[in-house]
């Protein structure tokens, strides 16, 4: 484990006034997101919006890395240099979503574990070799009446550890990502306990498995309210919230935090990072790691044709923009006229 390597690159990816693009959907994620703009997903399709996103002018002021799917991790930029090598040279850092996606957990309601460890160490050899440096894996928590389950919180907290400790043996920097769900009519204060519940059982089993601390990051969801619920918890509410949650469980130790969108509208998911950035003595630098909330007007802007990339660029650097703000806690609603 090379210390010094897996410093740097975290202290890289936690850069002030920038985040991590998350551009590691599934190919049957990806499917469910070109069909909303009526594009089939083929892989060359997929490899033209991933580089319409990757080659934006002046991106790199504001993204640290980003996360890539196996598969782009292994196709060409238009310019024909491998993907992450064409990152690497702009300044971003290339990283590897490795997990394998969920199965149901047997005995319990719908709750699933995240599978991908077998064989694990070879392929992150092979992503290092690609030059990918760091990972990440998604464990997803549902809350519903008796959800989640000590089964299934349990289960997630141990394979993220044991891959957060594969990672950190072949030198890539673990993003390990347990998400609470938003979906469902839960207050804010459910998701809060839910959050704790979460956390609490993830760094137990971070400990347990000797994981380093000082070279892992946190990527989590926000504690807002079930999308259902007809009370919202305001900005204010959700900022408190989360960095409550975030104090109480994640060691002062960690080089950061960073967040999934979730879901969340767009300008939720910036207001929300500004105003936790904007508090004081944070024992953390936080910052974004969006998919959907960097990505959404971008890929509904380009809608698969040529002649749009050069708006949905635009649209995609104003986004990156404001969150880039955000991690800095200077977001102001007002910046979002000069919007692309
Ligand atoms: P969203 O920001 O769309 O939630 O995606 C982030 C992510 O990486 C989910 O695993």
């Amino acid at each position: 484990m090379d210390k010094a390597l897996l410093s740097k690159t975290a202290a890289a990816m936690l850069a002030k006034g920038k985040g991590i693009l998350a551009a590691d959907e599934s190919s049957g994620t990806c499917e469910k997101r070109f069909k909303s703009v009526n594009v089939e997903s083929t892989e060359e399709n997929r490899r033209a919006y991933r580089n319409l996103l990757f080659s934006t002018a002046g991106i790199e002021q504001y993204l640290s890395g980003v996360i890539l799917f196996d598969e782009t991790a292994r196709q060409k930029a238009n310019d024909g240099t491998p993907i992450p090598e064409y990152l690497a040279k702009k300044g971003i850092i290339p990283g590897i979503k490795v997990d394998k996606g969920t199965i149901a957990l047997p005995f319990t309601d719908g709750e699933t574990v995240t599978e991908g460890l077998d064989g694990l160490s070879k392929r992150l050899e092979e992503y290092f070799k690609l030059g990918c440096r760091f990972a990440k894996w998604r464990a997803v928590i549902s809350i519903g009446e008796n959800l989640p389950t000590h089964t299934c919180l349990y289960a997630n907290a141990h394979v993220l550890a044991r891959y957060a400790a594969a990672c950190q043996v072949a030198n890539i920097v673990p993003m390990i990502e347990p998400e609470v769900l938003l979906d469902g009519k839960h207050t804010a204060e459910r998701s809060e306990e839910v959050h704790e519940a979460t956390l609490r059982a993830t760094y137990a089993a971070i400990a347990a498995y000797n994981v380093s601390v000082e070279h892992l990051i946190l990527k989590t969801s926000m504690v807002v309210s079930g999308k259902d619920n007809p009370r919202q918890a305001g900005v204010d509410e959700v900022a408190e919230r989360t960095v409550r949650v975030l104090r109480r469980t994640v060691p002062a130790a960690q080089p950061g935090i960073v967040f999934l969108s979730g879901g969340q509208s767009e300008e939720a998911a910036t207001a929300h990072l500004s105003a936790m950035a904007a508090m004081k003595n944070l024992p953390w630098p936080l910052t974004f790691s969006y998919s959907r909330a960097l990505q959404n007007p971008a890929l509904k802007t380009w809608r698969g044709q040529a002649g749009n990339v050069s708006a949905a660029q635009k649209a995609f650097y104003h986004r990156a923009h404001m969150n880039g703000l955000a991690a800095q806690g200077k977001w102001k609603n007002e910046l979002e006229k000069q919007a692309a």
